[in-house]
């Protein structure tokens, strides 16, 4: 027995050795070109579906036919996906094509992955392959519009496709606006129908330029918007900036909003002395006040209420003046906030000759 174990502990000895020499020596190819043996591709695979399948137990899943979540879900595929991914009627790209592994084209495999599976996947990538986690750590609840999606991608044709993610380009938007923006914002800022989605229309310039500095920059946090912005030049963000600033607000997609919520919302901002004890919002959001601090009048329910939790937990970032929202959100419950927010979202902003 003695003699037995000495000769295995020898054998791994020598085992040992030659994998360093093998290791040192540079001989182990790390070529994408040849792609994987066929049981070194399994098993990575099955170690990957099993650890998506454990680690996505006990996920909430939210409700995924939320209005809107489809059309955002595909803007952001169209925008930050799709150039590994493919979509129908495009034909895999090149590029990401030759990598090990390739990306797959999801409509064929998606139906091997549940909600929570999809969730955890695009939250955290997929470690030794091309697969990126999500671009932020600091929220997760952008990605179920994307997940919503995902469900419906693999029994969409390339014309129900084209209808979520095609633009009007008949217009005098700056080519930008009209390439990396209309998908989601529409050319004209007021979005399309997604209240997930800020209307952009009419927004201080200043603000605009400066929020897109701040996804630029990782200080706002967004996993949709910040690779986005990233993409843009100064020039590019200006020239944004200034044509949406430039529209004007419309009713065009605001969503239903409830008549109780909107007076409740409207009795706390008049009370927000005693009630909330906090400085009128009106001192600094509107058109008359600082061009750095948003106008929130017209924004969608959804979005602003979103932000406000956002900021509660400290998830949000922003410009520089970001922090000034803390102690504010703080002061409101989420009950408090939903009703501020649809009372803000009730409100519209007519053209004034100042504008522009
Ligand atoms: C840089 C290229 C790249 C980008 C960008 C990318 N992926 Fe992937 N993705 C991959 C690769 C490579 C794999 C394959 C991993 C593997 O074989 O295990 C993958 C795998 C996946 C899978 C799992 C498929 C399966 O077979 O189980 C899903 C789902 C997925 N990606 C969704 C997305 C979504 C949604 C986005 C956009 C937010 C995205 N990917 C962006 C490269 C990419
Ligand atoms: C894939 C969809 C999508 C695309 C494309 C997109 N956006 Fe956004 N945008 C969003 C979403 C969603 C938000 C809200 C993000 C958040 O919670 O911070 C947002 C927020 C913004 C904000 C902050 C507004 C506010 O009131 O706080 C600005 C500014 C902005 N986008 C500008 C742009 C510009 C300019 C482009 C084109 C270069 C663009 N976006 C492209 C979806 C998109
Ligand atoms: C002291 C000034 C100040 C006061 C008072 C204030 N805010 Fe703000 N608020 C800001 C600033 C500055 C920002 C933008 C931060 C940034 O640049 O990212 C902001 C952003 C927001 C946003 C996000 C809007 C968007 O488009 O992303 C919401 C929602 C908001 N405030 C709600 C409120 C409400 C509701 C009140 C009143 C209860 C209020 N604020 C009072 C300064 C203020």
């Amino acid at each position: 027995m003695k003699d037995f174990l000495k000769k295995l502990a020898l054998l791994g000895l020598v085992l040992a050795v030659i994998g360093v020499i093998v290791l040192v020596s540079g001989i182990v190819p790390v070529k994408a070109s040849s792609g994987h043996w066929p049981i070194t591709r399994w098993m990575l695979g099955f170690a990957s579906d099993r650890s998506v399948a454990f680690h996505s137990i006990g996920t909430e899943v939210p409700s995924l036919d939320e209005p809107g979540m489809l059309t955002l879900g595909a803007g952001i595929y169209q925008s930050n996906c799709k150039w590994c991914h493919g979509s129908p009627g495009s034909p895999m790209p090149p590029v990401p094509a030759a990598m090990t592994p390739a990306p797959p084209y999801l409509p064929d495999v998606l139906h091997e992955l549940d909600a929570a599976e999809m969730f955890y996947i695009v939250r955290h990538g997929i470690k030794f392959t091309g697969m990126p986690a999500w671009p932020t750590r600091q929220r997760d609840d952008e990605i179920w519009p994307l997940v919503a999606f995902l469900q419906q991608l693999n029994e969409m044709s390339d014309s129900e496709y084209r209808d979520l993610v095609d633009v009007d380009k008949d217009t005098a938007a700056p080519e930008v606006v009209v390439e990396q923006c209309a998908i989601c914002h529409a050319s004209d800022g007021m979005g399309h129908g997604t209240d997930r989605v800020p209307v952009l229309a009419g927004q201080n310039e200043v603000y605009l330029r400066e929020s897109l500095e701040a996804y630029a920059e990782g200080n706002r946090h967004s996993g949709v918007m910040e690779p986005i912005a990233a993409r843009l030049s100064k020039r590019e963000m200006s020239d944004a900036a200034k044509w949406y600033a430039g529209q004007t607000m419309t009713s065009q997609g605001r969503l239903d909003l409830n008549a109780e919520s909107i007076q409740a919302g409207q009795r706390l901002i008049s009370q927000h002395d005693d009630t909330l004890k906090v400085a009128a919002c009106s001192k600094c959001h509107g058109q008359e006040n600082d061009p750095s601090y948003p106008v929130l009048a017209g924004q969608p329910a959804e979005f602003l209420n979103r932000q406000l939790a956002l900021f509660r937990n400290r998830s949000r970032g922003g410009s520089g003046n970001g922090n000034l929202m803390h102690s504010i959100a703080d002061a409101l419950d989420e009950n408090q906030s939903q009703q501020i927010a649809s009372y803000f979202a009730s409100l519209r902003r007519e053209p004034t000759e100042s504008e522009n």
